[in-house]
């Protein structure tokens, strides 16, 4: 059974350190710390934040203040201390238009239907030049069918649903937005490193390494 995001995350917080722990998160940090580790911020917001793998990266910018949000609780239970965490969903945040300078969302827009409306909620929270790094499960997971699956603290393995999200619909929301693209990445295992992963050769043979997670870093427009 293919669980829906909110119970999936409940159910998957017991087991999800706050690091990369599998190579899609280590392709996908890859890119995007390298992205956060040039950009400079007073008030940061991880959307999504999950056990707060980016918390310490988003303090790295020089944010007096980073701020934790997700709608699991259980996942805010093991979020970073140093953080403030707040519960609520990332298509009605609760704060104010133009507070954050930064905002990170590290594989979370998958979870989310309505991009649009995301997109937009990401625009109002952010100072004007405030930056967002995003990404998300690259188009490829769709057009091969892949699916999300984790395996909870009873061992038991879950399918965990996911809403596909193509490049031009990204461009489309962002335009819409008044957000303005300043970079795109779309990462690939690399054949060094992550074939010593069990799974990665299989699927790198399988698949023909296709690209596997989509990063965005835009920038509000005055
Ligand atoms: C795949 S995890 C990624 C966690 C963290 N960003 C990371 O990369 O390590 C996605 C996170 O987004 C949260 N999430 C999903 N949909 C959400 C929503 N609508 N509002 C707030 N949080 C949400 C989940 O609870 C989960 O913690």
């Amino acid at each position: 059974m293919t669980l829906p995001a909110h119970e999936a995350y409940e159910l998957w917080a017991e087991t999800y350190p706050p690091v990369a722990h599998n190579p899609l998160m280590r392709v996908e940090q890859e890119v995007v710390e390298p992205l956060l580790a040039h950009l400079r911020a007073t008030c940061a917001l991880d959307v999504g934040t999950g056990s707060g793998r980016y918390v310490p990266l988003l303090y790295a910018t020089g944010a007096s203040t980073v701020c934790g949000l997700d709608f699991s609780l259980a996942m805010l239970k093991r979020g970073h201390p140093r953080s403030g965490r707040v519960c609520g969903d990332a298509c009605r945040l609760p704060f104010r238009r133009g507070v954050f300078d930064l905002i990170n969302a590290s594989l979370m827009v998958g979870d989310i239907a309505d991009l649009g409306s995301w997109t937009r909620e990401m625009a109002r929270v952010l100072t004007i030049r405030g930056q967002l790094v995003y990404s998300d499960f690259h188009p490829s997971w769709a057009q091969r069918g892949w699916s999300r699956t984790f395996r909870s603290a009873d061992g038991a393995m879950h399918d965990l649903s996911y809403n596909p999200h193509a490049i031009d619909d990204h461009l489309a929301a962002l335009a819409a937005a008044g957000l303005r693209v300043r970079a795109i990445r779309e990462p690939r295992f690399s054949s060094q490193r992550d074939d010593a992963e069990p799974g990665v050769k299989a699927f790198r043979r399988r698949w023909g390494n296709p690209q596997v997670v989509v990063v965005f870093h835009v920038v509000k427009e005055p």
